[in-house]
Protein backbone atom coordinates (compact mmCIF):
# COMPACT_ATOMS: atom_id res chain seq x y z
CA UNK A 1 0.00 0.00 0.00
CA UNK A 2 0.81 3.87 -0.82
CA UNK A 3 -0.16 6.12 1.31
CA UNK A 4 0.09 10.10 -0.10
CA UNK A 5 -0.34 13.69 1.04
CA UNK A 6 -0.79 16.26 -1.85
CA UNK A 7 -0.48 19.28 -0.38
CA UNK A 8 -1.91 21.06 -3.70
CA UNK A 9 -1.20 24.80 -3.49
CA UNK A 10 -1.07 24.92 0.67
CA UNK A 11 2.02 26.21 2.70
CA UNK A 12 4.96 28.34 2.44
CA UNK A 13 8.34 27.66 3.03
CA UNK A 14 8.21 27.68 7.14
CA UNK A 15 5.11 25.73 7.46
CA UNK A 16 5.89 22.85 4.70
CA UNK A 17 9.12 22.36 6.48
CA UNK A 18 6.94 21.93 10.04
CA UNK A 19 4.32 19.69 8.70
CA UNK A 20 6.67 17.90 6.77
CA UNK A 21 8.45 17.42 10.48
CA UNK A 22 5.09 16.41 12.07
CA UNK A 23 4.63 13.27 9.12
CA UNK A 24 7.94 12.46 9.99
CA UNK A 25 7.29 12.68 13.89
CA UNK A 26 3.97 10.82 13.27
CA UNK A 27 4.70 7.66 10.34
CA UNK A 28 8.55 8.55 9.80
CA UNK A 29 9.11 5.15 10.93
CA UNK A 30 6.22 3.14 9.39
CA UNK A 31 6.89 -0.21 8.41
CA UNK A 32 5.27 -2.59 6.01
CA UNK A 33 3.04 0.76 3.71
CA UNK A 34 4.21 3.46 2.06
CA UNK A 35 4.50 6.86 2.60
CA UNK A 36 4.98 10.03 0.42
CA UNK A 37 4.28 14.00 1.08
CA UNK A 38 3.88 16.10 -2.16
CA UNK A 39 4.63 19.36 -1.23
CA UNK A 40 4.87 23.12 -3.33
CA UNK A 41 7.98 22.85 -6.10
CA UNK A 42 8.95 25.93 -3.62
CA UNK A 43 9.58 23.62 -0.65
CA UNK A 44 10.50 20.49 -1.99
CA UNK A 45 14.12 20.90 -1.39
CA UNK A 46 13.55 21.93 2.33
CA UNK A 47 10.87 19.40 2.77
CA UNK A 48 13.54 16.64 1.26
CA UNK A 49 16.12 17.60 4.02
CA UNK A 50 13.44 16.60 6.96
CA UNK A 51 12.47 13.43 5.48
CA UNK A 52 15.73 12.37 4.78
CA UNK A 53 16.61 9.29 7.08
CA UNK A 54 12.78 8.79 7.33
CA UNK A 55 10.61 6.41 5.00
CA UNK A 56 8.75 9.18 3.72
CA UNK A 57 9.32 9.94 0.04
CA UNK A 58 9.13 12.99 -1.70
CA UNK A 59 7.02 13.58 -4.55
CA UNK A 60 6.47 16.75 -6.73
CA UNK A 61 2.56 17.75 -8.35
CA UNK A 62 3.10 18.23 -11.76
CA UNK A 63 6.25 18.50 -14.24
CA UNK A 64 6.57 19.12 -17.78
CA UNK A 65 7.29 17.00 -20.72
CA UNK A 66 10.51 18.65 -22.16
CA UNK A 67 14.13 18.25 -20.46
CA UNK A 68 14.97 21.75 -20.67
CA UNK A 69 14.38 25.19 -22.40
CA UNK A 70 12.66 27.95 -23.24
CA UNK A 71 9.32 26.93 -20.97
CA UNK A 72 9.11 29.69 -18.88
CA UNK A 73 7.33 28.85 -15.54
CA UNK A 74 8.04 24.98 -15.81
CA UNK A 75 9.80 22.63 -14.00
CA UNK A 76 11.60 19.38 -15.74
CA UNK A 77 11.85 15.78 -14.75
CA UNK A 78 15.48 16.23 -13.91
CA UNK A 79 14.61 18.98 -11.82
CA UNK A 80 12.42 17.17 -9.79
CA UNK A 81 15.45 14.32 -9.51
CA UNK A 82 18.27 16.70 -8.36
CA UNK A 83 15.92 17.80 -5.22
CA UNK A 84 15.63 14.20 -4.55
CA UNK A 85 11.94 13.34 -5.85
CA UNK A 86 10.77 9.99 -6.16
CA UNK A 87 7.30 10.32 -7.28
CA UNK A 88 5.46 13.01 -9.41
CA UNK A 89 1.69 13.25 -9.69
CA UNK A 90 0.75 13.32 -13.08
CA UNK A 91 -2.87 14.76 -14.73
CA UNK A 92 -4.48 15.63 -11.48
CA UNK A 93 -8.17 16.36 -12.34
CA UNK A 94 -7.12 20.09 -11.00
CA UNK A 95 -4.89 19.86 -13.76
CA UNK A 96 -6.73 18.68 -16.64
CA UNK A 97 -9.48 20.76 -15.53
CA UNK A 98 -7.74 24.53 -14.98
CA UNK A 99 -4.64 24.47 -16.69
CA UNK A 100 -5.90 22.51 -20.25
CA UNK A 101 -3.79 19.22 -19.59
CA UNK A 102 -5.13 16.28 -22.05
CA UNK A 103 -4.65 12.27 -22.14
CA UNK A 104 -1.88 13.65 -24.91
CA UNK A 105 0.46 15.84 -22.87
CA UNK A 106 0.09 13.78 -19.73
CA UNK A 107 1.13 10.89 -21.68
CA UNK A 108 4.46 12.42 -22.44
CA UNK A 109 4.79 13.46 -18.87
CA UNK A 110 4.67 10.10 -17.97
CA UNK A 111 7.08 8.88 -20.82
CA UNK A 112 9.63 11.73 -19.72
CA UNK A 113 9.30 10.84 -15.71
CA UNK A 114 9.88 7.36 -16.36
CA UNK A 115 12.23 8.64 -18.46
CA UNK A 116 14.20 9.67 -15.37
CA UNK A 117 13.27 7.25 -13.19
CA UNK A 118 10.45 8.95 -11.47
CA UNK A 119 7.51 6.96 -10.30
CA UNK A 120 4.63 8.99 -11.90
CA UNK A 121 1.57 8.59 -9.71
CA UNK A 122 -1.22 8.99 -12.87
CA UNK A 123 -4.73 9.89 -12.02
CA UNK A 124 -7.90 8.97 -13.62
CA UNK A 125 -11.26 10.21 -12.49
CA UNK A 126 -14.85 10.91 -14.20
CA UNK A 127 -16.83 14.28 -13.14
CA UNK A 128 -20.15 13.89 -11.76
CA UNK A 129 -22.01 14.45 -15.31
CA UNK A 130 -20.43 11.43 -16.57
CA UNK A 131 -21.23 9.12 -13.89
CA UNK A 132 -24.82 10.41 -13.84
CA UNK A 133 -24.89 9.73 -17.65
CA UNK A 134 -23.24 6.01 -16.87
CA UNK A 135 -20.04 6.79 -18.54
CA UNK A 136 -17.58 6.64 -16.13
CA UNK A 137 -16.02 3.28 -17.38
CA UNK A 138 -15.68 4.55 -20.56
CA UNK A 139 -13.88 8.03 -19.67
CA UNK A 140 -11.37 5.86 -17.37
CA UNK A 141 -10.72 3.65 -20.09
CA UNK A 142 -9.19 6.25 -22.19
CA UNK A 143 -7.62 7.68 -19.81
CA UNK A 144 -5.58 4.97 -18.49
CA UNK A 145 -5.17 3.62 -21.94
CA UNK A 146 -3.64 6.77 -23.25
CA UNK A 147 -2.00 8.10 -20.37
CA UNK A 148 -0.16 4.62 -20.75
CA UNK A 149 0.03 4.48 -24.31
CA UNK A 150 3.33 3.64 -25.34
CA UNK A 151 4.60 3.15 -21.66
CA UNK A 152 6.69 -0.05 -20.90
CA UNK A 153 6.05 -1.35 -17.52
CA UNK A 154 8.04 -4.59 -16.50
CA UNK A 155 8.40 -3.87 -12.52
CA UNK A 156 5.03 -2.99 -10.94
CA UNK A 157 6.57 -0.64 -9.21
CA UNK A 158 7.47 1.73 -12.06
CA UNK A 159 3.97 3.22 -12.15
CA UNK A 160 1.39 4.15 -9.76
CA UNK A 161 -2.51 4.98 -10.84
CA UNK A 162 -4.81 6.88 -8.53
CA UNK A 163 -8.51 6.57 -9.40
CA UNK A 164 -10.21 10.38 -7.94
CA UNK A 165 -13.53 10.67 -9.31
CA UNK A 166 -13.85 14.45 -9.67
CA UNK A 167 -16.67 14.45 -7.73
CA UNK A 168 -15.43 13.35 -4.49
CA UNK A 169 -12.45 15.50 -4.71
CA UNK A 170 -12.53 18.34 -2.56
CA UNK A 171 -16.29 18.12 -1.93
CA UNK A 172 -16.52 16.22 1.58
CA UNK A 173 -18.48 13.31 -0.60
CA UNK A 174 -16.12 9.94 -0.92
CA UNK A 175 -17.55 7.39 -3.32
CA UNK A 176 -19.04 4.61 -1.16
CA UNK A 177 -15.98 1.48 -0.89
CA UNK A 178 -18.20 -0.24 -3.16
CA UNK A 179 -17.74 2.46 -5.87
CA UNK A 180 -14.52 2.45 -5.39
CA UNK A 181 -13.64 -1.22 -5.54
CA UNK A 182 -15.65 -1.69 -8.52
CA UNK A 183 -13.73 0.77 -10.40
CA UNK A 184 -10.58 -0.09 -8.82
CA UNK A 185 -11.23 -3.68 -10.19
CA UNK A 186 -12.21 -2.02 -13.64
CA UNK A 187 -9.09 -0.64 -13.83
CA UNK A 188 -6.95 -3.22 -12.54
CA UNK A 189 -8.81 -5.26 -15.83
CA UNK A 190 -7.11 -2.27 -18.15
CA UNK A 191 -3.82 -2.84 -16.50
CA UNK A 192 -3.63 -7.03 -16.78
CA UNK A 193 -4.30 -6.35 -20.59
CA UNK A 194 -1.77 -4.06 -21.01
CA UNK A 195 1.19 -5.59 -18.62
CA UNK A 196 -0.17 -9.04 -18.13
CA UNK A 197 -1.52 -10.97 -15.04
CA UNK A 198 1.71 -10.60 -13.14
CA UNK A 199 2.48 -6.86 -13.23
CA UNK A 200 -1.31 -5.42 -13.61
CA UNK A 201 -2.08 -7.43 -10.27
CA UNK A 202 0.28 -5.97 -8.42
CA UNK A 203 0.47 -2.30 -9.65
CA UNK A 204 -0.98 -0.14 -6.93
CA UNK A 205 -4.08 1.87 -7.39
CA UNK A 206 -4.44 4.40 -5.53
CA UNK A 207 -8.05 6.00 -3.95
CA UNK A 208 -9.03 9.60 -4.07
CA UNK A 209 -11.19 12.12 -3.04
CA UNK A 210 -11.94 13.42 0.48
CA UNK A 211 -10.52 10.44 2.23
CA UNK A 212 -10.54 11.02 5.91
CA UNK A 213 -9.02 8.76 9.28
CA UNK A 214 -13.01 8.12 9.50
CA UNK A 215 -13.43 6.29 6.21
CA UNK A 216 -9.37 5.24 4.91
CA UNK A 217 -10.06 1.91 7.21
CA UNK A 218 -13.27 1.09 4.74
CA UNK A 219 -11.72 2.15 1.82
CA UNK A 220 -8.36 0.36 2.13
CA UNK A 221 -10.02 -2.78 2.92
CA UNK A 222 -11.24 -3.24 -0.61
CA UNK A 223 -9.16 -5.60 -2.28
CA UNK A 224 -7.84 -3.88 -5.45
CA UNK A 225 -8.02 -0.53 -2.95
CA UNK A 226 -3.74 -0.43 -3.00
CA UNK A 227 -3.67 3.08 -0.98
CA UNK A 228 -4.91 5.91 -0.88
CA UNK A 229 -3.92 9.88 -2.75
CA UNK A 230 -4.99 12.48 0.24
CA UNK A 231 -5.42 16.51 -0.45
CA UNK A 232 -7.46 18.18 2.41
CA UNK A 233 -6.45 15.78 5.20
CA UNK A 234 -2.77 15.84 4.17
CA UNK A 235 -2.59 18.80 5.72
CA UNK A 236 -3.27 18.05 9.31
CA UNK A 237 -0.39 15.57 10.20
CA UNK A 238 -2.30 13.87 12.74
CA UNK A 239 -5.45 12.74 10.22
CA UNK A 240 -2.67 12.00 7.36
CA UNK A 241 -1.28 9.81 10.47
CA UNK A 242 -4.30 8.30 10.91
CA UNK A 243 -5.16 7.22 7.52
CA UNK A 244 -1.58 5.99 7.28
CA UNK A 245 -2.18 3.60 10.17
CA UNK A 246 -5.50 2.57 8.69
CA UNK A 247 -3.46 1.62 5.61
CA UNK A 248 -1.03 -0.60 7.99
CA UNK A 249 -4.28 -2.40 9.60
CA UNK A 250 -5.31 -3.13 6.28
CA UNK A 251 -2.44 -4.83 4.92
P1 LIG B 1 -9.15 15.64 -1.20
O1 LIG B 1 -8.18 15.70 -2.49
O2 LIG B 1 -8.62 14.55 -0.32
O3 LIG B 1 -9.03 17.00 -0.58
O4 LIG B 1 -10.51 15.35 -1.70
C1 LIG B 1 -7.73 14.51 -3.09
C2 LIG B 1 -6.87 14.85 -4.28
O5 LIG B 1 -7.22 15.76 -5.04
O6 LIG B 1 -5.81 14.22 -4.49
Amino acid sequence: MLVAGNWKMNTDRTSAVQLARDVVGAVGDVTGVQVAVCPPAVSLDAVFEVLHGSSVRLGAQNMHYEDHGAFTGEISAGMLRSVGCHYVILGHSERRQYFGETDVSVNKKVKKAREYKLVPILCVGETLAQRDAGEENAVVQTQVEKGLAGVEIRDPGEVVLAYEPVWAIGTGRTATPAQAQAMHAFIRGLLINMYGEKVGFAMQILYGGSVKPGNAADLFAQPDVDGGLIGGASLNAADFGAIVEAAVAAS
